[in-house]
C-alpha cells in the first residue's frame, strides 16, 4: 500500500500542513509507504489541453503526458491506494493549486467516448480543508461547493470524502495586524481545544482510513 500527501496550501508549518504531518505520521506508524509533497514548491499549471492523453491508439491513455515538475507526482498518485489533499478555504474554494492539481490528476483517466474512467487502479481521496468560518458556516454556505469541487476525484474510482477544521487561526499574534473582525481570544481557544482534536484525527485517519 502506499499514501500520497499533498499540501495545495502555501505555508509549511501552519494550519493544513500540521494536519498533514499528523495524517503522515498516522501513515508511517502503520508501515505505510508515504510521500509528502508541497505543491507550492513546484512549477507546474492546470491541464494544458495537450489532448495526448485523449489521442486515439495510445497504449497508456491514463497518463498525464505534459513534462513539468508535477509529471511525477501524478505518477505517484496513479500508483498509490491513498490519496490525502489539505488545502486552507481561499475565497469560499479551495486553493488555485489545490485546482491545478486536480485538473491534471482528473482529466486522463476520464473517458471522452463515454465519461466513464479508464483508471485501472483504484484510490481512495481524503482531503482537508482548514477555514476561517466555523462549522454552522461551512455547513450552510461552503459544504456543496467544497462536494462539487471534489466531485472529478470520482475517477479515481474510489471514495471521497472530506474532513473540514473550522475557526482555524490564522495568525500567531492578532495585534500585530489589521484583523479586528476577529477575536485572538475565540481563536486561541478554538486551536488548543479543537484544532487539538482535529491533529489527532487527522493521525487516526493517516493511520486507519481505507487501508483494508
Ligand atoms: C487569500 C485568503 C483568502 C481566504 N479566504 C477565506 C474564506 O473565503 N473563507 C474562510 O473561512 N477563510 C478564508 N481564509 C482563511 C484561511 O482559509 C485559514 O486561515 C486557513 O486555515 C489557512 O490555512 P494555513 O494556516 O494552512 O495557511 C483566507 C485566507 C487567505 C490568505
Amino acid at each position: 500500500m502506499k499514501t500520497v500527501i499533498v499540501n495545495a496550501g502555501p505555508r509549511k508549518n501552519w494550519n493544513t500542513a500540521k494536519l498533514l504531518n499528523a495524517v503522515k505520521e498516522g501513515s508511517e506508524s502503520a508501515g505505510i509507504e508515504t510521500e509528502f509533497v508541497q505543491l507550492y514548491d513546484l512549477v507546474f499549471t492546470g491541464c494544458r489541453s495537450c489532448m495526448i492523453c485523449k489521442r486515439k491508439g495510445m497504449t497508456t491513455p491514463c497518463k498525464c503526458y505534459w513534462k513539468d515538475m508535477l509529471m511525477p507526482v501524478i505518477e505517484s498518485v496513479y500508483d498509490s491506494e491513498r490519496l490525502f489533499i489539505g488545502s486552507p478555504i481561499y475565497f469560499s474554494e479551495p486553493t488555485g493549486m489545490f485546482r491545478n492539481f486536480l485538473e491534471r490528476v482528473c482529466f486522463p483517466p476520464l473517458s471522452y467516448n463515454d465519461y466513464s474512467s479508464n483508471y485501472e487502479g483504484k484510490t481512495n481521496v481524503g482531503i482537508f480543508l482548514t477555514m476561517n468560518v466555523n462549522e454552522e458556516m461551512y455547513t450552510k454556505n461552503y459544504k456543496s461547493i467544497m462536494d462539487q469541487q471534489a466531485a472529478p476525484f470520482r475517477f479515481l474510482k474510489g471514495k471521497t470524502e472530506i474532513f473540514p477544521s473550522y475557526d482555524t487561526l490564522q495568525v500567531s499574534d492578532y495585534s500585530k495586524y489589521e484583523m479586528g473582525s476577529f477575536s485572538e481570544e475565540h481563536k486561541r481557544e478554538m486551536n488548543e481545544t479543537q484544532f487539538q482534536k482535529d491533529l489527532e484525527r487527522a493521525f487516526r485517519i493517516g493511520r486507519e482510513w481505507e487501508i483494508n
